[in-house]
């Protein structure tokens, strides 16, 4: 799928990912992931309108997010009744724009993952990528991940959420990630710890996608 084609599912709201309530392996992995250090620069790539931005805002840290959908970034800030400015990006984003609130620290690039360099977002501490690395296609996940190595400091945290199912029946995405892809991608910059498996599934929803399992599989990667 191509932005555009995310931008078409927001118009007709097939926003079926999105989370009302903070992610759950967020909560449980939080202080994993920061070290419970505070003031941390926190990248969430292919953000949505995830309400984890807003909950890692008020935990104190500089948030960044991205993603190619207007609509996706202007409901994160409507949704949660924050005011925030727009303005354009360089020209090298292909006409992305920048969305932020200020006070709580919040920039939203609207624009290609792709598109935004390190040199315009800088580095972070730390990474949380829910939805993100498993909406992209399979074909650009060498491309992803090398951006993902490079927006990350050498002192950098990852959270990887990712999915295993099958694709018999069910095209994608999300799409299938096995262990050794995640150590094909990050395995020689990054010391890798699988920290959750979880049949996230009923038999009700498991007969709706028609697949046999779905189970979410949670890493975390740390620079070596
Ligand atoms: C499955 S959703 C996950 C959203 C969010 N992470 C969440 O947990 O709710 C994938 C998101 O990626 C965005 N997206 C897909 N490809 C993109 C790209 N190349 N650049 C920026 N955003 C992209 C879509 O607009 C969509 O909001």
């Amino acid at each position: 799928m191509t932005v555009e084609d995310w931008e078409k599912r927001w118009k007709l709201e097939q926003t079926g990912f999105h989370m009302d309530q903070v992610h759950p392996m967020l909560v449980k992995y939080y202080s994993k992931l920061t070290r419970d250090k505070p003031k941390l620069r926190f990248y969430l790539p292919l953000c949505g309108k995830s309400v984890d931005l807003k909950w890692l805002s008020d935990n104190g840290h500089d948030v960044v997010g991205c993603d190619g959908s207007d609509i996706g970034c202007q409901d994160f800030f409507k949704e949660n009744s924050l005011p925030y400015t727009s303005e354009a990006l360089p020209e090298s984003t292909g006409g992305g724009v920048l969305y932020q609130n200020k006070e709580k620290n919040i920039k939203l690039y609207r624009c290609d993952f792709f598109k935004l360099s390190p040199e315009i977002i800088g580095q972070f501490d730390c990474i949380w990528d829910r939805g993100s690395f498993v909406a992209i296609p399979v074909t650009e996940r060498g491309r992803y991940a090398e951006l993902i190595l490079q927006s990350l400091k050498p002192t950098g945290r990852y959270l990887l959420d990712t999915f295993q199912l099958p694709h018999q029946n069910y095209q994608g995405p999300p799409f299938n990630t096995e262990e050794d892809e995640v150590n094909k991608y990050f395995g020689q910059k990054c010391t890798i710890e699988k920290l959750a498996v979880n049949n996230v599934f009923n038999q009700k929803h498991l007969e709706q996608w028609k697949v046999e399992y779905f189970n979410e599989i949670v890493y975390l990667l740390t620079s070596k």
